[in-house]
């Protein structure tokens, strides 16, 4: 039996990909191995949000380069990378052998049979319209051992941000019918998936048949899901009924992401984000009185094209003001065929000096935040979904709070127990405790099996 390996980068939809990728392989009687050195077949599924990400891709390709060398495995790049740079990745890496977009996962065994019985390299990138795609059904079998996992509800983006590259690489967003989301929810609860989460580049404006709010609360009615997330949200469709939603089902979980980018209402409009910090603000203050104490998080952007001293200040500003529970921030990075990356000239680039120290600020705020945050556990008791051993120390238990915060502790449960924790320490990024009652099993046992790397939301 052949061996395949595959690298993920990137967000929740490349983690999904990823799945969906081994199921095509298992066809062909490939099984995945952990190591590297030990495949016949190597995939990168590549990230190009920051050309940090793509420098990333290569030096991997690089490494990978030494198994092809010692034993001939070959070496394919999907994802987003592919998608942007298609034939040209073939022209820069000799040695990968296929290319291939988000929309050919389905294409694996035919790329593959290809190269072997004719000894060509393959570039697969042509995107599938909208009326036409079929999204792929996942195998409950990807999921054993998990009690948490993702769920597709659509793909693609339509909004314009002149920042981003993901238009380009993931196309026009296409929903996925309910009916399909709510029976591949259904299926996962036989493996013992008691959680999901509803991903997709822009939730919010969901439209497969029902509302994204009706979606779920749906999903929340699923037998044996007891817990629903979602990511991610753009601002502008955060409706009322959204809202709403939060107030009356306890089962979507007190987490909401919610990008701003900038607290600079100037910047917004160059961004294309058509809110304003304003509007940001409303939108959250009702969203916290239908869900006190739910936990807001974000993404920024610093050193975007023309942002001032001034435009920073008012960033910086909206963050004490906010009170996020945790951010994700980022220099800003030009990419191909976008709006900011052609006018950056024209808009004033920020020296990366600049970038870099108003990074430091903004993560120094966020610090002092989230460490008041996570104290105030310290003492009281957390409700915890045990996912497995913890990933920095394999004698205790590892699982999250209905607010998405990571809590390590000492305890037996097993995998997809509702447990509760009582907090004796916390630290800016997760909580450590003991166990105490057990809530809940899951509706069937879940093997104990070692758990994947942590998916980085963001590359
Ligand atoms: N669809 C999500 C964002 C997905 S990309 C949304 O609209 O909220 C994840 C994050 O990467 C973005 O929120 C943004 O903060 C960051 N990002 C995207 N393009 C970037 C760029 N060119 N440079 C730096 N950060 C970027
Ligand atoms: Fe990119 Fe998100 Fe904007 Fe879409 S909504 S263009 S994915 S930042
Ligand atoms: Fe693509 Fe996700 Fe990165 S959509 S560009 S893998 S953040």
């Amino acid at each position: 039996m052949k061996r395949y390996f595959i690298h993920t980068f990137g967000c929740q939809m490349n983690v999904n990909d990823t799945n969906r990728m081994g199921e095509a392989l298992a066809s062909m009687s490939y099984a995945p191995t952990p190591v590297a050195e030990n495949a016949d077949l190597i995939i990168l599924n590549t990230c190009s949000i920051r050309e940090k990400a793509e420098d990333k891709m290569l030096s991997w390709l690089g490494r990978y380069r030494q198994v092809k060398l010692q034993r001939g495995a070959l070496i394919g790049v999907g994802g987003c990378v592919a998608q942007q740079e298609k034939k040209k990745i073939l022209e820069k890496v000799p040695y990968v052998d296929f290319v291939f977009g988000p929309d050919a996962i389905g294409k694996l065994p035919e790329i593959i049979a290809r190269i072997e019985s004719e000894k060509v390299r393959v570039v697969e990138t042509a995107w599938v319209d909208s009326e036409s795609y079929v999204f792929p059904q996942a195998d409950p079998k990807s999921s054993l051992g998990k009690t948490t996992e993702f769920v597709t509800v659509m793909k693609g983006c339509d909004n314009v941000c002149s920042f981003c590259v993901v238009p380009h690489t993931r196309g026009r967003e296409v929903s996925r019918p309910f009916t399909e989301v709510l029976q591949e929810v259904a299926r996962l609860t036989t493996v013992g998936v008691r959680e999901v989460t509803l991903v997709g580049q822009n939730v919010n404006s969901y439209l497969g048949g029902i509302s994204f709010a009706q979606l779920l609360l749906r999903t929340a009615q699923v037998p044996g899901i007891e817990r629903v997330r979602f990511t991610t949200s753009h601002p502008h469709d955060l409706s009322d009924e959204l809202i709403e939603a939060f107030r009356i089902e306890p089962k979507i979980m007190s987490h909401f992401h919610l990008p701003v980018q900038s607290g600079s209402n100037e910047v917004l409009v160059r961004m294309k984000r058509d809110y304003t910090v304003a509007n940001y603000l409303e939108r959250l203050a009702k969203l916290r009185v239908a869900r006190p104490g739910i936990a807001v998080t974000t993404d920024l952007i610093v050193g975007f094209p023309g942002e001032t001293d001034e435009d920073f200040e008012k960033t910086f500003a909206l963050c004490e003001e906010a009170q996020f529970d945790g951010q994700y921030a980022f220099v800003y990075s030009p990419r191909p065929k976008t709006v900011a990356g052609l006018k950056e000239e024209e808009w004033g680039p920020v020296p990366h000096e600049v970038k870099v120290k108003r990074l430091e600020r903004l993560n120094a705020l966020q610090k002092q935040v989230s460490v008041g945050v996570m104290s105030q556990h310290v003492g009281n008791s957390v409700e915890v979904l045990v996912e497995g051993a913890s990933r920095t120390n394999p004698l205790k238990r590892m699982g999250r709070t209905s607010h998405n915060r990571v809590v390590n502790f000492d305890g037996d449960a097993p995998v997809g127990a509702l447990v509760e924790v009582e907090v004796q320490a916390s630290s800016q990024s997760s909580l450590a405790g003991v166990q105490g009652r057990v809530i809940s099993l899951p509706l069937v046992t879940i093997p104990e099996v070692a758990l994947q790397p942590e998916a980085c939301v963001v590359a």
